[in-house]
């Protein structure tokens, strides 16, 4: 189990990696463009592996997470994925779409990381 979990972790964090990949790919598209799906594929990889890993927590041992900490983080992920749904099908990005979904993707880092 404790390699399941692992594995969920390691998924988690390439998920990381594809959102702020995606910060930088919809800022280097220009303000014309529009919305790159790629966020509504990393928010869900965030979303599954995250639910996953506090799905798996009683069968192992040493983790106990904090659910207030895990519920703000969802519903963080879910206005990433609610600001970039609702403008998936618009020909051009609003410009507040991307400083609004990488400050909500850099927030989730910050509350992953310093909220203990
Ligand atoms: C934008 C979305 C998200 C980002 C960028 C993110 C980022 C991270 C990072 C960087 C870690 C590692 C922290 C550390 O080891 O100190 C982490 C761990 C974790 N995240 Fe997320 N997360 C996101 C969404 C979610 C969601 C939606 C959930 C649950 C519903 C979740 C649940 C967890 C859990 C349970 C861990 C602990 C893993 C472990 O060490 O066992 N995350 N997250």
């Amino acid at each position: 189990m404790e390699f399941v979990r692992l594995l969920l972790v390691f998924l988690h964090l390439l998920g990381m990696g594809m959102l702020v990949a995606m910060i930088m790919l919809q800022a280097r598209a220009g303000k014309d463009a529009p919305v790159n799906k790629g966020w509504l594929h990393g928010a869900a990889l965030q979303l599954l592996t995250g639910v996953a890993l506090v799905g798996i927590d009683p069968l192992v041992d040493s983790v106990k997470y904090d659910h207030i900490k895990i519920g703000v983080k969802l519903l963080v992920v879910v206005a990433i994925a609610a600001v970039v749904a609702i403008n998936v099908n618009k020909p051009k990005a609003p410009s507040w779409l991307l400083p609004t979904a990488a400050s909500l993707v850099v927030l989730n880092v910050g509350i992953a990381v310093f909220w203990t």
